[in-house]
């Protein structure tokens, strides 16, 4: 085959699945031991959207996002990523794709003993080891600050910074590498208000200014209403509905009332129509991230019963 002609293999195709739908899950299956965490799950990511995950604690948003990711191996069902099938990608195809999203984890997962810098610098030099250091180094400098962070911040180890701070220092690392991708577990959980409001803001920004699809799992309502292009609901060990925030709403099923219609999602709702909370948000762009308090608040409870309102995708 011709190098042409196999790039327009590789390229992706309009109308296609890997085209249209960055990330294509079917019928996923995980269990750790007796525990059925996925069963037939189905969903389809659009390009250029940012998908807000949702679902009660321990539904297993995080283990779908690491299904999705390559660090999870499914039981069954078919992961598609930018057009190539996870799990039976040759090692040189699962590097190139690896290059091609950031993740930020739910933990941060910094490394401790290293610079901001420097951590934004680790997956530089694994995937492009013939970047010179003054190079690499510029790059990250630039990811720090792409992340709202100042350049100084590049020099200090995480355990120097506030909660929010290293929440950025984390979007940083996984901007490093110009991901078309993103993968954001729980970013504002744990700031405060202004902190996250400025979190949402910055994520907009960056997925509309570098084009990217962001996967993005929260339990943040705010963040649901302000950012979210569409919304997947993961509930009973399947992702039972995706569609934008109204058209969740018209759906009768408990959990999805519950938490959009409940006292939080009622506010978070308030809160989006009142010009002053929007302006608020705004100006917190300029405000540099606090730490703060504890976890994010869950949303409504589990369990919700099983009910075929499946459309997960287009
Ligand atoms: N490595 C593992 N070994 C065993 N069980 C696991 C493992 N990882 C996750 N689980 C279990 O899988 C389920 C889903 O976990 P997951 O972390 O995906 O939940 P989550 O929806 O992200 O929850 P949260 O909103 O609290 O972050 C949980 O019951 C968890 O205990
Ligand atoms: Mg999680």
């Amino acid at each position: 085959m011709t190098d042409v002609a196999e790039d327009q293999v590789k390229a992706p195709q309009p109308g296609t699945d890997e085209g249209e739908y960055p990330i294509v899950v079917k019928g996923l299956r995980n269990t750790f031991g007796d525990h059925v965490i996925h069963e037939a799950l189905e969903l389809k990511v659009r390009k250029g959207e940012i998908l807000g995950v949702v679902g009660g604690s321990g539904t297993g948003k995080s283990v779908l996002m690491r299904s999705i990711i390559g660090l999870q191996q499914p039981e069954s069902g078919e992961i598609t990523v930018l057009g190539h099938k996870m799990g039976d990608s040759t090692e040189e195809d699962s590097i190139d794709l690896r290059s091609r999203w950031g993740v930020l984890f739910q933990g941060g997962a910094l490394f401790s003993t290293l610079t901001v810098g420097e951590n934004v610098e680790v997956p530089l030099k694994q995937f492009f080891p013939e970047i010179s250091d003054h190079l690499r180094g510029d790059i990250a400098r630039f990811k720090v600050r792409l992340s709202g962070l100042a350049e100084e911040s590049a020099f200090k180890y995480p355990n120097e910074l506030s909660g929010g701070m290293r929440k950025r220092a984390g979007l940083a690392r996984a901007l490093a590498l110009d991901p078309e991708l993103l993968f954001l577990d729980e970013p504002t959980a744990g700031l405060d208000p202004i902190g996250a409001a400025a979190f949402d803001t910055l994520t907009r920004e960056l997925k509309e200014t570098l084009g990217l699809t962001v996967f993005l799992i929260t339990h943040d309502l705010d963040t649901l209403y302000a950012i979210c292009d569409r919304v997947a609901v993961l509930a009973d060990k399947q992702v039972i509905a995706v569609g934008t925030i109204p058209e969740l709403l018209a759906l009768d099923h408990p959990w999805i009332q519950e938490y959009f219609n409940g006292p939080r999602g009622r506010a978070a709702l308030a809160a989006k129509d009142d010009p002053a909370v929007t302006s608020e948000q705004e100006t917190a762009q300029a405000v540099d991230t606090a730490s703060a308090s504890t976890d994010a608040p869950t949303g409504a409870g589990e369990g919700a019963s099983k009910i075929d309102m499946r459309k997960s995708g287009a």
